[in-house]
């Protein structure tokens, strides 16, 4: 399996172009099986996930095909020709739950696999089901798939949701978007890239309102038409990126980067000693000043993500102080903390806690990515530390950054990846 090696030392300096959002285009992908017309997306990332979820919808019957020569355009559409989402697919990425929604309520039953527990947590459905539950669906379980029912098509409801869980909100949107009837989902996510798909179901002909608050309501249509839609940049690509050159003492330009679906990062960056300005279409991420520890919690949008929790980890592992980081999303998500104590980094990990005591420099040594954003982390890391790091597993890492190594080498690193 290939791994990536990096020497670490050298400020990044240059410019990096940031893709479109991972988890925007997962779920609009999903989206595409909600109408038989064609769907196009553009601004697609070339990414591993991506090419699970065109193999999940060639699964179903519907058509993907990359029209242009960059692959960064996706037509998808069709008629759904089997209703099962497998578990072989399933089991290599949760986000394939995302089906659920849209072909149930197209065409009235939907057989897929149980993701089961991850690397972080152990990530329950049960708010997607109770959901789809409260839209007149009947839900069964058996022998690890969940069969959904709704003959009669699903009945809008008022759906209050416990949690303002990111898939659960959008399952709920989509399927609502063909229900008979209002939908009201209330505590519902706004993340971003919840904001993208519904102003892609509204382009495809979708009645909304409340896009990009905690309220959506949804007054089913009998059927979605086709539409091109452009998928948002990548706000946790972006946020590494900005950890990426700040932990080098550094200056780079990401270009696509979005302030505003950023505001928690940008903030705590800042905090930490981190100038981030937006300036000719991007953002421009530099640090003169030493970095100091700071405090933060994970939290749903418009608070600090978790997706970016394990980058600056690595960050505060070199700052001047103490760092205190609350998790407050994933119950299991600090894998990258004994990897980063390989490296010599003073962390220590207290149930939904972990205090950082900032060391002045980290040694490179061999690690092992837990998840997919804890793979960038020790990248972060290993950046800024002395001597050769070596990161393993790097098929977390192909799930979710672009050609991460030549971005970096761009901009100076001494970084390569390795083939087993
Ligand atoms: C999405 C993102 C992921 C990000 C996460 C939180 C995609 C493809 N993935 O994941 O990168 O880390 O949001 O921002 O967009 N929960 C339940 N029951 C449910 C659903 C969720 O208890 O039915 C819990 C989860 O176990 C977790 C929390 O709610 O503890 C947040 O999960 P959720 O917001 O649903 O995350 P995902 O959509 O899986």
């Amino acid at each position: 399996m290939d791994k990536i090696r990096i020497r670490g030392g050298r400020p990044l300096s240059g410019n990096i172009t940031i893709g479109g959002a991972k988890n925007a285009a997962l779920p609009l992908m999903a989206a595409g099986l909600l109408t038989a017309e064609r769907l196009v997306l553009t601004n697609v990332p070339l990414l591993a996930d991506i090419q699970t979820m065109a193999i999940l919808l060639r699964n179903h019957g519907v058509a993907v095909a990359t029209p242009g020569n960059d692959g960064r355009t996706l037509s998808i559409g069709g008629p759904i020709a089997n209703i099962e989402a497998p578990y072989d697919i399933v089991r290599k990425m949760r986000a394939s739950f995302l089906v659920l929604g849209p072909i149930l309520a197209r065409t009235g039953e939907a057989r897929v696999s149980l993701p089961g527990g991850c690397q972080i947590g152990a990530r329950p459905v049960d708010l997607h089901l109770k959901g789809l539950e409260q839209l007149g669906a009947e839900i069964r379980l058996d022998a690890g798939y969940v069969l959904a029912s709704a003959p009669q098509g699903l009945q809008g409801a008022t759906i209050v949701l416990p949690f303002p869980s990111v898939g659960a909100t959008e399952n709920l949107l989509m399927a609502a978007s063909l229900a008979n009837g209002q939908t009201i989902l209330a505590n519902a996510a706004r993340e971003p890239e919840i904001t993208n798909l519904a102003e892609c179901l509204v382009a495809m002909g979708a009645r909304i309102a409340g896009i990009g608050s905690d309220r959506l309501t949804i007054e089913g249509v009998p059927c979605l038409h086709g539409a091109t839609h452009a998928i948002i940049p990548d706000r946790i690509e972006t946020g590494s990126y900005a950890c990426a050159a700040a932990i080098t003492g550094g200056a780079v330009h990401l270009r696509g980067g979005r302030a505003d679906h950023l505001g928690a990062v940008v903030r705590t960056l800042a905090e930490a000693g981190v100038e981030i300005r937006e300036e000719d279409g991007g953002l421009s991420v530099s640090r003169r000043n030493g970095l100091h520890g700071i405090d933060f919690i994970t939290e749903p949008y418009p608070g600090f993500p978790t997706d970016m929790q394990a980058q600056l980890m690595a960050l505060m592992s070199v700052a001047e102080g103490a760092s205190m980081i609350t998790e407050n999303i994933f119950e299991d998500r600090f894998g990258h903390a004994a990897e980063l104590r390989r490296m010599g980094a003073n962390i220590k990990v207290h149930g939904a806690s972990a205090i950082i005591r900032g060391t002045p420099m980290l040694s490179g040594a061999p690690v092992m990515a837990s998840d997919l954003r804890a793979s960038f982390g020790l990248i972060v890391a290993g950046l800024a530390a002395h001597g050769e790091t070596t990161v393993n597993r790097v098929y977390h890492l192909d799930r979710g950054y672009e050609a991460v190594e030549q971005k970096l080498a761009a901009c100076g690193a001494d970084i390569e990846r390795v083939a087993a």
